[in-house]
């Protein structure tokens, strides 16, 4: 193509320069040989212009000869791959765009601010948005609960997300979670759980009455049973050791219709509890005592190593039951000669309370598993110890609505180490150093 390109611009000089020999004008004809020359690639690139400026791009291109018919169809060809490329990318946006309107879901793409992107059609019914006033609008001033904002805080969020009361149809109970992708960036998803929601409650509620029901009948039972048992004060009857077995299952049915109404309890708890100081000394000081009792043949070297001077912020009568059943369980699950050790101490993560045994363990896989209720390792050894499985269940619920969490490292065989984590916002310190502030003024 170039080649013929100078062919002809040869040519053209070359005759120009002959008509010019001819009339004794050299010079002249080539100048006028290049002129015509560049007159010629001048009236293609104004061709080339007024096509190019052309808005419609699907007109053809203009007729050329030589390198012009070239560059015309080069790029005549990258605009209809261009063209194509284009539809294709539109008709996978459309696509998307479907996909994520029919989504029963409401999703929120937000920046690294928390700024609303986009959203989806279901985030308008689900979380009340509008469009477009709401994009670029912060989310913290559309969904305005303390919870939410804690939530986008937590460094660590919850895997199950949170739930709130939907901010545009008060009926409608929403799991909220969110996805961090890309560069900084978020997407919210809320979904609708009001049903599950409605289930949870009646399962609640189904258990609670259930457990409410059976303390009368189990009470008047045990009494009955107490009367036959201390009127035999021979134990010669036959009746005797039935009865006497009588009693204590139904004891243990007590346990067990006290621990689930405990938990009723606990989960209704929609918030954290404020509660009183609570001295975790004391708390412990009783614990000793009963662990003594519980064990009282087992010669476990017991031993608590806690700092008198830490308060604890909460409930005092969850709080003892959730640390008993940590107690409790050490004690029952580490055999004969065993070690037990209980800490209570403060660092910079907040206060903690441990409970360590040198007693059977649990197998890493079972671990997870220890707070599900009514979940025993071992059922027939746990049965012969008088568990029901409901102790760990108990504890994660108290701890939860005291905004704390329960850690448990354990290996099989060796022992387990139970920790009760508070933050520090819970912690009550006799130590705490007075601002100088109020000290003036005291
Ligand atoms: N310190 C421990 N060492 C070994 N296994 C333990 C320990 N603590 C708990 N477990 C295991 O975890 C299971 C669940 O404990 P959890 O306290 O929930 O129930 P439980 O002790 O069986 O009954 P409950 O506490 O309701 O009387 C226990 O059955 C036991 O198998
Ligand atoms: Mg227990």
């Amino acid at each position: 193509m170039y080649f013929s390109e100078y062919w002809r611009l040869f040519l053209l000089v070359f005759s120009a320069g002959i008509v010019g020999l001819v009339i004794d004008q050299l010079l002249f004809g080539i100048l006028i040989g290049v002129s015509i020359y560049l007159v010629r690639h001048l009236k293609y690139i104004r061709k080339l212009h007024k096509w190019l400026s052309n808005t419609k791009s699907s007109q053809e291109p203009p007729e050329g000869s030589g390198i012009w018919f070239g560059i015309f169809s080069k790029i005549y060809a990258l605009q209809k791959r261009n063209k194509s490329q284009k539809i294709k990318l539109a008709s996978a946006l459309t696509r998307f765009q479907e996909a994520a309107s029919a989504m029963p879901d409401a999703m929120v793409i937000l920046t690294q601010e928390g700024k609303i992107e986009w959203f989806n059609q279901a985030a308008k019914f689900l979380l009340g948005l509008k469009s477009p006033q709401d994009i670029d609008q912060h989310i913290i001033n559309l969904i305005r609960f303390p919870a939410f904002k804690k939530y986008l805080d937590d460094q660590q969020r919850d895997e199950e997300g949170l739930e709130i009361i939907s901010p545009y149809n008060e009926r409608l109970i929403l799991q909220l979670r969110m996805v961090p992708y890309g560069r900084g960036k978020a997407l919210l998803v809320a979904r609708d759980v009001t049903r599950v929601s409605q289930l949870e409650q009646v399962r609640r509620h189904f258990v609670a009455n259930i457990s409410h029901e059976l303390r009368t009948p189990l009470t008047v039972l045990t009494g009955y049973m107490e009367t036959l048992l201390a009127n035999d004060e021979s134990n010669q009857n036959d009746w005797h050791q039935p009865v006497q077995q009588m009693y204590s299952q139904t004891n243990r049915m007590q346990g067990i219709v006290k621990d689930l109404l405990l938990l009723t309890r606990l989960e209704n708890y929609n918030q954290e509890v404020e509660g009183t100081t609570v001295n975790v000394t004391e708390l412990i000081e009783m614990l000793l005592e009963e662990a003594r009792m519980l064990g009282h043949n087992k010669k476990q070297a017991l031993t608590a190593d806690y700092d008198t001077s830490l308060k604890l912020k909460g409930k005092r009568e969850d709080l003892q039951s959730a640390f008993s059943n940590l107690v409790s369980n050490a004690v029952r699950y580490t055999p004969e000669n065993g070690k037990i050790h209980i800490k209570w101490f403060q660092d910079e993560a907040g206060a903690h309370f441990v409970v360590e045994d040198s007693g059977m363990g649990v197998s890493k896989m079972d671990i997870p598993r220890l707070t599900e209720r009514f979940f025993r390792v071992d059922e027939a050894r746990s049965r012969e110890t008088g568990g029901t499985g409901l102790g760990l269940a108990i504890v994660k619920h108290v701890l939860n609505s005291h905004n704390g969490n329960l850690s448990i490292k354990s290996s099989l065989g060796k022992g387990s180490a139970f920790s009760c984590n508070f933050p520090l916002d819970r912690i009550v310190s006799e130590n705490a150093v007075v601002p100088l502030e109020s000290n003036k003024s005291a």
